[in-house]
Order: C-alpha cells, then structure tokens, then sequence
C-alpha cells in the first residue's frame, strides 16, 4: 500500500502541524466570536445613542403642544392633522448632524426631505423599500448596514406616529450614520486578533516541535538500538532509567523482550551445540571402527565381531537420539497432539503390563485413583511414562519399589510416578528439565540427558505442568498435572 503524504511526514512534524490547527480552530473561533460580538455591541449601541438623539427632535417637531401653530394643520383640527411635508425639511435639518444624515419619507415611502447640507455630512443612503416598508408598518427598530459611494453607513428607520405610541403611521425618518469611527474600533481590534493568533500559533507550535524533538530524541535511539539487534548484537539494551512515561515503559518493555529473546537464543544455540556434540561421539566411534574393519581386521573374527557390535549399540543411540530430537522439535511446532478420551484405569492396567518388562527386578506398583477420563494423546502419555520409570529403574537398586498412579486435585488430574532411589542431588535440581542435562547420578547410565526435556515438552503441549520433589536418598516423585477435559 502507498502511504499518504501526511505518513511521509515525521512524527514530530505531524504533532506540530496537528497542534497547530487544533489551537488556530480554537483561537479563530474565540477570536471571532468576541470581534462579532464587538461589532454587535458597537452596532447597538451606536444606533440606540442616534435613536435616542432623534427621539426629542422626533418628537419636538411632530408633538409640538401649542407653542408652534404655524407649522401645524388647520388650528382646531387636533394632534392627527399633523403637516409632515411642511415640517419635513426641518426635521431633516435638525436630525442631521456631521456623523448622521436624516431623509423623511411619506407614509408611501416617497422623500418629502433630505437634511444633508454640508460637503463634509455623509451621503444619504437611497431608502431600500425592503426596510422602510416594515417601519411604515410600524417596526420600531429596523436598521440595516451598507456601503455608499465608499462610505459605510448604519441606515436606521423611525416611524413617525401622528400620535405618541399611536397606531397611525404618518411616515418615517432614514438615519444614515457614519460607521467609520466604529470601522476604526473593528480595525485595530481584527488587527490585534490577528497578529495575537499568528504569535500564539507560532509560539505554540515551536514549543511543540520543541518539546516533540526533545521526546523523541528517546525514541530515535531506541530505533538505532532496534538497527543494531537485528544486526545480531543481541546484548544491546535501551538506556532509559530517568524515563517514567509511556516511552520509558516502551523501553522497559522493549528491554524485557530483548532479555527474553536473547535467553533463547542462547539456549538455541546451547542446544544446537549439545546436539552436535551428541551426535558426533557415535559418529566418531561408528567412523573409527569402520577404519580399522577397512584395514583388513576380517581375519581376526572376535575383533570384527566386536567392532560390529560397538557399531551397532552406537548406530542404536543415535538412532533413538534422532528420534528424540525429532520428537523436540514436533512438540515445539505443537502440531501433532493427537488428544482423545483415555480412561485411565484401563490406560494404567495395561501399560503396567507393558512395563513390568522395562522395571527390571524392580517391584512396580499401581496405586489406582477414582476413575477418570483424560483428554490426551495416548502415545505420548506412554511415552512420559515410559521416559520417567526409565530414569526411576536407573536410579533405583534392584528390590526397591516404584510407584505409579494418578487421583483428582481440584479441577486438574494429577498423575505420579515415585521411586525410593537415591534422589536428584541439589545442585542438579534446578536444571533436570534443560536439554541434554545429565547429572552426576545420570551421566554414565547411557542415555543423552533429552529424556525429562521431552516429558515437560510433552505434559505442556497437553496444557499440564510438571512438578518435582525429591530428597537424596530417599527417592524421587514426578507429579504430571493435567486440565480435566470437558466432554
Ligand atoms: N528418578 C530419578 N532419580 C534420580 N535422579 C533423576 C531421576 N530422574 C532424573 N534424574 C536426574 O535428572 C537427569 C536428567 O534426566 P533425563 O531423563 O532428562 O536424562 P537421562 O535420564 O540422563 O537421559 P535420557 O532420559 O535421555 O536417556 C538425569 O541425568 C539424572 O541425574
Ligand atoms: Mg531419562
């Protein structure tokens, strides 16, 4: 699979990169969050202060009480018949300052007055019917933004009623203010926000480049670590004892498993040199003996007779060395156990039977347990067997008893077999189970030390376990445990 230009980049890059959009999200969103919340409030607020202005001069033009007859309708005729086209212009005049331009529309949304005078006051926007038709209907608070010939203005309508909070609509007044003083305000402010987020993100995103390279320093030597094991120096270790985060536990980990992959090298290799040696002692004495028979001894028969035989026993031991190992090395691809119901009680009856034969002179005895039916391989539970009364007929005298039998111990079967020979010597306990270790007691008697390895092989292929207990001459006990199978 190809990978993507975003896994070509480095870790520490990606983090960067990763932060870096994470906070620029973050701060765009709080940013613009608080400027539009600015604008609004310096919108609102521009707008009620001209709102607020307008409304005395609003009011003083169109509820102007007694004092200002001329520019009312017909005397008489009440608050209603106020002239709008005739106070207008006034109005517009008097709304109209040098921020603020003020147009009156009639009740049809036709300009009865414009209040702009001077250069310097700012256009007045075309009345938009869209807004001025909801304040002819009576909205208070219409108002909307826009740009005029390069200005921008904040364009509010005011109805006017021809009575204070009356229903009757006699038209409205435009306020187009200038919004360039609060565009000033929003300019240093998006100014500000800007040049704050760029810092922050640069800042931020160096200190994570940083404090990524400084992290990963600890993962880029454990790769060199990784290069150099796989070149074979297998007693290389990460060094990270300071470390208590996940990397220095990476390390640890990493550690363990190098421990753990170099011990079984190193019995790989034990192994493979004990096997070597094994086989070669025979082969020699088979290669020696084939010389001197090639030299002409056929004329001494008892010597031929002699070496043939020595060939023979030699041919023998190898034979079942080969045997051995091959078992060994079937058990570690643990493929071939072939489990199936074995019923104890006739199990035992007949390989005592069998074995009477192998426990030469010895009293073999069958202690029965309560009946029980095994899931397991029964040629290799033969064979455990086999191998362990072998090496109690080896380490026993002649007379002396050997025990095997089986009972139930909690959810496991537990099978047994016990000598009252002269016991494993401590200094050889530990390593009976290792792989062509014979002890003092053992080496001499024949044999290749393969025999215990093959039990535990065997007991564990079948998810069991050994266990030992012996005291030096006072004989020696092997417990097998196995699960109880479920059937
Ligand atoms: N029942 C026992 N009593 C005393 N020592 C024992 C007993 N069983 C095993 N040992 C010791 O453990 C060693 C290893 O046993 P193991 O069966 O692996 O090898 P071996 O009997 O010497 O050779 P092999 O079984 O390959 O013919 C023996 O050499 C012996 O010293
Ligand atoms: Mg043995």
């Amino acid at each position: 699979m190809k990978s993507s230009p975003w896994h070509r980049l480095s870790l520490r890059t990606r983090l960067a990169l990763l932060y870096g959009v994470l906070l620029a999200v973050i701060l765009c969103v709080l940013g613009g969050g608080l400027y539009l919340d600015t604008r609004r409030f310096l919108l609102d607020s521009t707008a009620r202060r001209i709102r607020a202005q307008a409304k005395p001069v609003i009011e003083h033009w169109l509820y102007p009480g007694e004092f200002m007859p001329p520019l009312w309708g017909q005397k008489g005729k009440g608050r209603g018949s106020v002239n709008l086209a005739r106070i207008a212009p006034f109005l517009a005049r008097d709304l109209t300052s040098r921020d603020t331009v003020a147009l009156v529309l009639d009740s049809h949304g036709k300009v009865l007055a414009v209040g702009k005078r001077l250069p310097e006051e700012p256009p007045a926007p075309s009345p938009v019917p869209e807004y001025y038709s909801r304040a002819l209907a009576g909205e208070n608070e219409v108002s909307y933004t826009a740009w005029v010939k390069g200005h921008h203005l904040l364009v509010l309508y005011v109805p006017l009623r021809s009575t204070p909070g009356g229903r009757e609509i006699l038209g409205a007044v435009q306020l187009g203010v200038y919004l360039a003083p609060v565009d000033k305000v929003l300019f240093r402010q998006r100014l500000v926000l800007l040049l704050g987020i760029g810092w922050a993100l640069l800042i931020g995103c160096g200190l994570v480049f940083i404090l990524t390279t400084s992290s990963l320093k600890d993962l880029t030597r454990m790769v060199a670590t990784c290069r150099a094991i796989a070149g074979g120096n297998l007693s290389q270790r990460v060094d990270l004892p300071k470390r208590e985060d996940e990397i220095g536990e990476l390390a640890r980990a990493f550690n363990d498993m190098v421990d753990r992959i170099e011990t079984s090298f190193e019995a790989q290799k034990r192994f493979v040199a004990k096997a070597a040696h094994e086989l070669r002692t025979p082969v020699t004495v088979i290669l020696g003996s084939l010389e001197i028979l090639m030299r002409g001894v056929q004329d001494d028969p008892t010597t031929a007779t002699k070496l043939i035989q020595n060939m023979y026993k030699e041919a023998l031991g190898l034979s079942r060395l080969c045997e051995e190992l091959l078992d060994l090395s079937r058990l570690d691809l643990s493929a071939h156990v072939n489990k199936e119901e074995v019923d104890l009680k006739e199990f035992f009856s007949s390989f005592v039977v069998k074995a009477s034969i192998l426990a030469k002179e010895r009293r073999l005895i069958l202690r029965e347990g309560p009946p029980v039916v095994l899931r397991a391989d029964t040629r290799m539970l033969e064979q455990i067997l086999y191998n362990l009364l072998d090496n109690a007929v080896r380490h026993t005298k002649r007379g002396q008893e050997i025990a095997v039998g089986w009972g139930i111990e909690g959810e496991e079967v537990k099978i047994w077999v016990a000598d009252e020979g002269e016991g494993i010597s401590p200094q050889d306990f530990p390593h009976i189970f290792e792989p062509f270790y014979q002890g003092e007691a053992g080496s001499g008697k024949g044999g290749t030390g393969l025999g215990l390895t093959l039990v535990k092989a065997m007991v564990e292929a079948h998810g069991g376990r050994v266990e030992v207990k012996s005291t030096p001459r006072r004989g020696t006990r092997f417990f097998l445990y196995f699960p109880k199978g479920q059937f």
